[in-house]
């Protein structure tokens, strides 16, 4: 797989204190990659840092083989983005607002707008003035500013905030849909756990400015050491009355018992309980949530949850 961005030991120091240290990953093309953290664990910074608009006090940042530091303008054409609020003007319509973009960039076609506009859903209003937009249509008007000259790499801060369940939903699946149709490499970042491991194929978990993990999202949540377990049981049974088994903790639920162990425990406690006379119907895990696997990594006080 091809890698588009490079971070090679970045490191942001402002006001001698290290907001970010010692960062070095790679986003390759046709993926969608998360930076997940808590509030001011220098997502945005890093953000800033990859698109330019903040310089790096050491280690380097290279998009699609160029250095950001010293090939800017070749490392930055490849790249599309939302990091602040797009302009945008009110009295114009969607239309004309790409229209005037447009002419900042050789080569945007008629063409090309016509095919955003589609992409990110607008076509039934992109006709009319900005002005009349719901906060969601201004960031799909934003994103397809940000796709006209065809970037290679599309990163937005917190691309779904302020939008609700339906405009999230769009926006992931927009998403998804340019990395996996268009091999774009798009970084997204959020504190929004569950949201991130809908829309995302990888994560960086980055915290207090430092990489704590970067891993795929489905091997990240089935990593863990310990695995809720269900298992279904006779309920009228005494036996699984008192909240242990066999130095097991457990929750009693309506039709069995909830618990957390590590699958070298499993047998153990079938065993135990097959001894004690207690009816087993089924055993299935449950699978952990990311955010089980984030409070686990990054410690509870710290995580802002949705
Ligand atoms: N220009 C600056 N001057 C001083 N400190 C800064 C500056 N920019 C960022 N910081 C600090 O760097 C840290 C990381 O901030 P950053 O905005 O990158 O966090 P974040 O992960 O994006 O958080 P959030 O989830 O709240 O958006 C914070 O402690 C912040 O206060
Ligand atoms: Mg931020």
């Amino acid at each position: 797989m091809k890698s588009v961005v490079e971070l090679k030991n970045v490191t942001k120091v402002i006001k001698g204190k290290k907001i970010i240290d010692n960062l070095s990953f790679n986003i390759n093309e046709g993926e969608v990659f998360g930076f997940l953290g808590p509030n001011g664990a220098g997502k945005t910074t890093t953000i800033r840092m990859i698109v330019g608009l903040m310089g790096i006090s050491s280690g380097d940042i290279l998009v699609c083989g160029k250095n950001v530091k010293n090939e800017y303008e070749a490392a930055l054409r490849n790249v599309g983005g939302i990091v602040e609020n797009p302009e945008m003007y009110k009295f114009l319509t969607g239309y004309q607002n790409l229209m005037q973009y447009a002419r900042m960039f050789k080569g945007i076609t008629k063409e090309k707008i016509n095919e955003v506009v589609e992409l990110v859903g607008l076509t039934d209003r992109i006709n009319e003035k900005v002005k009349t937009y719901s906060l969601g249509m201004r960031q799909r008007l934003g994103l397809a500013q940000s796709l006209l000259h065809d970037p290679k790499v599309m990163i937005l801060d917190e691309p779904t905030n302020g939008l609700d369940p339906a405009g999230i939903r769009e926006i992931r699946d927009h998403l998804r849909k340019l990395a996996k149709e268009k091999g774009m490499a798009v970084i997204v970042s959020s504190h929004l756990l569950s949201e991130m491991e809908m829309m995302c194929d990888r994560i960086a978990i980055i915290q207090k400015g430092k990489l704590v993990d970067v891993q795929n999202v489905r091997d990240f949540v089935n990593e863990a050491a310990t695995q809720k377990y269900f298992v279904e049981v006779d309920k009228n049974n005494p036996i699984i009355s008192n909240g242990n088994i066999n130095g097991i903790a457990f929750n009693q639920v309506d039709d069995g018992i909830e618990v957390e162990m590590e699958k070298e425990q499993v047998p153990e406690l079938i065993e135990y309980l097959v001894q004690s006379g207690v009816r087993i119907f089924e055993v299935k895990a449950m699978s952990k949530s990311l955010e089980d696997r984030f409070l686990e990594i990054t410690g509870k006080e710290e995580v802002k949850n949705a």
